[in-house]
């Protein structure tokens, strides 16, 4: 089983399509393993992006990050990281396939909708931006954060 990070960007957000963006994570075959929804301060912005430090659309990425509630999603699937990336579809939405989030819900290249982890090791990275507990703390009955 491999865990991954899924965001609704707050175009998501705005746009009302939480609940279809998780309809279809679930229809995949993910099991959603936490979910919290939260305004990012720069410095959570930051840290998710730092790959992306100095690039030129790294300050407009930030304030749209930060420019609204998003949602976060711990998710856990075999092989869930890539198959992850293949639902979401490619970074520009009008470059992306039928099929997928991006390219049939539309969106720009910065307003895309949702992120995902392209790795395990930003997997690694990311999930405890928004998800700090251990491996297994958010499937036990109780307070999830
Ligand atoms: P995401 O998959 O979350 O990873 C990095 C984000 O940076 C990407 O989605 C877009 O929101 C944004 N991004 C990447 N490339 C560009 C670009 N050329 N112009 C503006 N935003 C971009």
């Amino acid at each position: 089983m491999e865990r991954t990070l899924c965001i609704v960007k707050p175009d998501g957000v705005r746009r009302k399509l939480v609940g279809e963006v998780l309809r279809r994570i679930e229809g995949a075959g993910f099991r959603i393993e936490g979910l919290r929804m939260l305004r990012l301060n720069r410095e959570q912005a930051e840290l998710l992006y730092d790959i992306h430090l100095g690039k030129p659309f790294f300050e407009d990425l930030v304030k749209f990050m930060t420019s609204g509630p998003i949602v976060a999603i711990l998710l856990e699937k075999e092989n869930g990281i890539s198959d992850l990336r293949d639902l979401i579809g490619e970074t520009d939405p009008s470059l992306a396939r039928r099929g997928t989030i991006r390219g049939d819900l539309g969106g720009t290249k910065q307003e895309n909708l949702v992120h995902a982890s392209d790795s395990p090791l930003r997997a690694e990275k990311e999930i405890p931006i928004f998800f700090p507990k251990t491996e297994g703390e958010y499937k036990s009955a109780g307070e999830v954060r």
